[in-house]
């Protein structure tokens, strides 16, 4: 396998429109959680770009469908968060509609990275999430955030335990990545993943 190297990472379009996204047949890799899981913080440390994707302490930040290209290759997708209480009705679901038709109409996406807050238990709406890529027969793999904020064996206890809840369930396990945008961990993994699904391409 070749070793990943980001040699240039840019913005290219935002949205809310799927038909106006890039239509060049490129790949491309999403990124989709509850409103600040850290999705966009995951794409500007994937790209070692800080100031690529928007990030914000305030959940909320993503409200449009954007695209990143890639070493001219390839697309890194942040979409809008979903669960955040204080929306309005009529926000919430122009964002559901957004995720939904991403997400089940897009040929380009090659794959959707799942993103979980390692610090907490599992929740009912990624898990409802969860089922509903795989009624869909949607490909995903679950990125777990935030890694730097617990200690190393509370987060291995808790990835353990998330694990078997979505065994009970689950045949067996999608990809998992343990990622921290603070300190670059999982960075490789990621990109090593992707890089062999290009390859596959
Ligand atoms: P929305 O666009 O609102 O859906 O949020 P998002 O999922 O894109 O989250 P974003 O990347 O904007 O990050 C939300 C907050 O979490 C910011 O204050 C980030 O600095 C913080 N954050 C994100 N990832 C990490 C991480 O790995 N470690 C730490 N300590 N903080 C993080
Ligand atoms: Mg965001």
């Amino acid at each position: 396998m070749k070793k990943i190297e980001i040699k240039s990472a840019r913005f290219v379009i935002s949205n809310t429109d799927i038909k106006k996204c890039p239509q060049d047949g490129k790949p491309e890799y999403a990124f989709i959680g509850r409103s600040n899981v850290g999705k966009s913080s995951l794409i500007n440390m994937l790209a070692k770009n800080s100031k690529l994707a928007m990030t914000g302490s305030m959940p909320g930040k993503t409200l449009l469908i954007n695209h990143f290209l890639v070493n001219d290759e390839w697309y890194l997708v942040d979409l809008p968060g979903y669960g955040y209480a204080k929306r309005s009705k009529s926000q919430t679901e122009k964002l559901e509609h957004i995720i939904t038709t991403y997400v089940l109409d897009r040929e380009q996406m090659t794959l959707l990275f799942v993103l979980i807050d390692a610090r907490h238990e599992p929740q009912k709406i990624d898990l409802e999430f969860f089922e509903w890529l795989g009624e869909n027969g949607v490909p995903f793999a679950i990125v777990f955030t935030k890694a730097d904020k617990l200690k190393k064996t509370q987060l291995g206890l808790n990835i353990k335990a998330y694990k078997e809840r979505l065994l009970e369930e689950w045949e067996e396990l999608p990809p998992v990545f343990v990622t921290s945008s603070e300190t670059a961990q999982g960075r490789i993994e990621i990109l090593e993943y992707i890089n062999s699904i290009n390859e596959t391409l």
